[in-house]
């Protein structure tokens, strides 16, 4: 009676005659759910099996995956650590703000050219830089060098991975050794002499792009280009340019110079604004020419990233830039991919990198330079700066030598005066009086070395 009641109750409207779930599977139930658990027992052994063989034989491995949508299997992809097959999400490494937390990898190219005079310094740079070294890998292409670049990199190498300290060690390390042909004296005045630039630079072109294209990885967020022969940069340059969060960024490169040079100068001419003068001489030039900034040959009244710098200035002020210069180079990898290179050819009657900085603009970046964010190139004299320094020098010594003349001349010369003097007055006037003079005497000079030494300031 009960359990009628508490029937009708739970079903009230359909009677007796409603089929309950509850009551008409259990008839089907045994048999079903027997066969579904063995299915599903089959079903899991088998899983288990095909993913132990899979696991343990790497072969197998290469052989059945493969087959598979790689869409599909994507995440155990990545997770297998498959030997020849590999998998490379891109959207992943596209590059942020914030790449050092974010564990962003950076590419460092450095072309290296009868460079061993300048790795000491650079590794310094490179022991310093606060980006975190494992997440940096080093690419090095050594060409036409006859010096031993090469043996002198490798050695300088081998220290700093063997660091003590874990952190110095950086990441993936290439060197390239590849000859461009460079006949070009490397001294500084044939390489910068305006005659040898479009041909130099064609070929440092072609040397920056087959660095890029055998370094660079999936895994590569970022390329940062850097000149060896940098004197002084923030160690924290890396991350300073990558929060601007720019497709390509350069600092403001200028150098010292000795003080009867004026102290310092801009240097890196490359980093400019397009002007309608460069557009109209361009027009005139032919196919094949290549316009390098920085020479009075080619007078363009473009704006110069390095004249627009104020050393009390923002650092953070951005400017946009057109062509850009070589010497560090902040950019997101994705650049490259997208089939920007350094043009070993005239385009738009630029090369190099000044022709890069055009060709990512061309292709819809943003291509920024920072005016007041300054490192400073080594300052490398030139002939003329040299011979100059030499007749200097020559009148430095000559000058040193009359002064030192002349203050033994005056030592002796005063000295005698004063005997004279004091002489004078012993003899003129009473002891007294001889006393009061000879203690007023020191006043003068006094005043003169004070003067003088407020000259200097
Ligand atoms: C690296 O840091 C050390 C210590 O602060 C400093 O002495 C050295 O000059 C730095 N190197 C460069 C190239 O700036
Ligand atoms: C990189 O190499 C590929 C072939 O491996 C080539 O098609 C491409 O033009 C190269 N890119 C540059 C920028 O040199």
């Amino acid at each position: 009676m009960n359990r009628h009641h508490a029937y009708s109750k739970g079903y009230p409207r359909g009677g007796t005659f409603s089929p309950s779930p509850s009551r008409f599977q259990p008839r089907f139930q045994p048999a079903l759910r027997r066969r579904r658990q063995l299915f599903q027992r089959l079903f899991l052994l088998g899983g288990v099996t095909f993913l132990f063989t899979i696991l343990i034989f790497p072969s197998w491995r290469a052989a059945v995956l493969p087959a598979l949508s790689l869409g599909l299997l994507s995440s155990s992809f990545e997770d297998l650590q498959l030997e020849t097959v590999r998998y490379y999400d891109l959207s992943k490494v596209q590059g942020t703000e914030m790449g050092w937390e974010r564990g962003e990898r950076v590419l460092m190219c450095t072309p290296l050219r009868d460079a061993s005079s300048h790795l000491p310094m650079f590794f310094s740079h490179l022991r310093n830089l606060t980006y975190p070294h494992n997440l940096i890998d080093l690419a090095f292409l050594v060409s036409d060098s006859r010096d031993d670049t090469l043996g002198m990199l490798s050695r300088m190498l081998q220290e700093i991975q063997n660091d003590p300290d874990p952190k110095m060690s950086f990441g993936e390390i290439s060197v390239i050794q590849k000859d461009f042909g460079q006949k070009v004296q490397q001294d500084v005045e044939s390489r910068h002499g305006f005659e040898a630039q479009a041909s130099r630079r064609k070929l440092m072109a072609q040397a920056r792009n087959w660095l890029l294209n055998a370094t660079l990885r999936p895994t590569h967020s970022w390329v940062y280009w850097r000149d060896a022969d940098v004197e002084t940069a923030p160690f924290t340059i890396i991350e300073d340019l990558m929060r601007h969060n720019k497709d390509v960024i350069v600092p403001n490169v200028w150098r010292p110079l000795p003080d009867w040079l004026g102290g310092e100068q801009p240097y890196d001419l490359n980093s400019w604004q397009e002007s309608e003068t460069a557009l109209a001489l361009a027009e005139t030039l032919d196919e094949d020419a290549v316009i390098v900034e920085g020479y009075a040959e080619y007078a363009t009244w473009r704006p110069h990233l390095a004249y627009l710098r104020d050393p009390y200035g923002d650092p953070d002020m951005e400017m946009e830039l057109d062509g850009i210069g070589g010497v560090s180079i902040l950019a997101k990898a994705r650049v490259f991919r997208a089939g920007v290179h350094f043009p070993a050819f005239s385009f738009e009657k630029h090369a190099e990198t000044e022709g890069f900085g055009k060709m990512a603009k061309r292709m819809g970046f943003s291509v920024i330079g920072l005016p007041h964010y300054t490192i400073w190139h080594l300052y490398e004299p030139s002939v003329d700066d040299l011979r100059r320094m030499e007749e200097m020098e020559l009148e430095r010594q000559a000058r040193e030598r009359e002064e030192q003349e002349r203050a033994q001349h005056k030592e002796s010369g005063p000295s005698k005066a004063q005997d004279a003097a004091d002489t004078v007055y012993v003899y003129s006037e009473s002891d007294k009086d001889s006393e009061e003079g000879l203690a007023a005497q020191p006043a003068p000079h006094a005043e003169k070395g004070a003067s003088n030494g407020h000259a200097k300031h």
